[in-house]
């Protein structure tokens, strides 16, 4: 089906100004359609850039159903093709990562050979193809780049639609959040550390975004986790405290705390929960880094980039980022009901190896299958899976903080506990579902 059969009608009356349709997360018509549509036009994180160190490294990846490869060709530029053989579409490149051992990408099936820019450069049996239409041919251009590829400050992002915002107007404002996380370099550089934990979640990838803003769930969600970790630190009395319980403590604070640590949005979905403050802000002192990043970068950005710990970032659709602990999720819908979700740390270039610790210790407690507060939210998302499948009413409440006019305002302050944040999403997904809908 398509969007023009579909209606823009019928989109806009599925995302209203304070609730969603559940259509939303059950339509596998709307699944393909968004795919298409709303991760086509708007631009995906695709990885880091020091997954690529070295001229010949490679990454592959899916993006809207799209395999990708990115690599880092001979002059070290980094670059995203898409992975399909121009002569009958086998993959390149099948396995995660890896080195080329030349410069070229050779397809597995016939040997058609191409350049790291991914010109066609050799086939087998030349002289059967000379006065055929091959170099006419979109065949005989070679392996397509993306539309649009944007590496800023090492995160590569890329646009698979041609039609589509650039790259600044598309994420505007919300673009400092990755100075401050990057800033944490005293050299003001990360490298990727620790493997990616990647998990499948049984749930439609929205309900994975919403929660990531949702700073209400913790206090219910995450109860027995915090009980468990406040009886264990009890125990322990005046014995130090482990990294974890750093990290895992602050899940009990109130209500009042996470709706006085303020939230923003932003135009086309973005969005930051923890404006003020956040559960991350109470990480104990780092002595000799505070000193080393103020000579770095001056005292007063030295001060801004450590007291700025949002709770989380989203950089619609695909990414949320966690300046402190140096961590970010990256969202990869597969599925109308089955999403992967990958976590991937940072090394904070210069720093000490204790924000590396953090990051991990992070990830396995609140990120991993396995962890103690993940399962919370992974048992929950699967059961609104379910749950929204039952019974007549069809819509998803997002009426916390609603007034009538906040569409308006693109860019807003916002309570940390404000639905504001989600419904911001969905104006987003409703906008680039859209984009490019040629009406009837
Ligand atoms: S499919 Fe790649 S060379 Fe034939
Ligand atoms: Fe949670």
């Amino acid at each position: 089906m398509t969007l023009e059969q579909f209606g823009s009608a019928r989109i806009a009356s599925l995302v209203q100004s304070d609730k969603v349709h559940k259509d939303l997360y059950l339509s596998e018509e709307l699944f393909a359609l968004e795919q298409r549509e709303l991760f086509g036009n708007t631009w995906s994180f695709l990885g880091h850039a020091s997954q690529i160190a070295d001229s010949g490294d490679f990454f592959t990846v899916e993006v809207a159903g799209q395999s990708l490869i990115v690599l880092r060709d001979d002059k070290g530029e980094i670059r995203a093709l898409h992975n399909r053989c121009a002569h009958k579409g086998a993959q390149l490149l099948t396995v995660e990562s890896g080195r080329l051992t030349g410069r070229f990408l050779r397809c597995p099936y016939h040997a058609w050979s191409y350049r790291l820019d991914g010109a066609l450069a050799a086939y087998p049996l030349r002289s059967g193809y000379e006065n055929t239409g091959l170099m006419a041919c979109e065949s005989g251009r070679g392996l397509s780049p993306v539309a649009d590829l944007h590496v800023y400050r090492d995160f590569i992002f890329a646009r698979l639609n041609a039609d589509g915002p650039a790259f600044d107007a598309y994420f505007g404002d919300v673009l400092p959040t990755i100075d401050l996380m990057v800033d944490r370099s005293p050299v003001g550089r990360l490298e990727i550390a620790g493997g990616v934990l990647r998990s499948v979640v049984h749930c439609n990838w929205k309900l994975y975004l919403e929660n990531v803003n949702d700073s209400v769930h913790p206090a219910s969600t995450h109860e027995s986790a915090v009980r468990a970790a406040q009886a264990v630190a009890r125990d322990r009395g005046s014995e130090p405290m482990p990294l974890a319980f750093e990290q895992i403590l602050p899940f009990g604070e109130r209500y009042e705390f996470f709706e006085g640590m303020g939230g923003r949005v932003f135009p086309n979905g973005h969005s930051i929960s923890g404006t003020r403050f956040s559960v991350h802000s109470g990480y104990g002192n780092l002595g000799q880094y505070v000193q080393d990043l103020q000579a770095a970068h001056g005292e007063a950005r030295a001060k801004q980039v450590l007291e700025q710990s949002p709770q989380n970032t989203v950089l619609y659709p695909s990414l949320a980022i966690k300046g402190s602990p140096q961590t970010i999720r990256v969202i990869r819908p597969v599925a109308v009901d089955r999403t992967v979700v990958e976590a991937w740390n940072f090394r904070t270039v210069g720093g000490p190896d204790l924000l590396l610790d953090r990051a991990l210790t992070y990830s396995r407690l609140v990120f991993s299958p396995m962890s103690v507060v993940a399962h919370d939210d992974l048992h929950l998302f699967e059961s609104q899976q379910k749950g929204l499948r039952s019974g007549p009413n069809p819509w998803v409440s997002l009426h916390r903080e609603h007034t009538p006019d906040e569409a308006k305002q693109q860019t807003a302050e916002t309570s940390g506990t404000s639905e504001l944040l989600m419904r911001n999403q969905y104006r987003a997904w409703a906008k680039f579902m859209t984009l490019n809908m040629k009406e009837a």
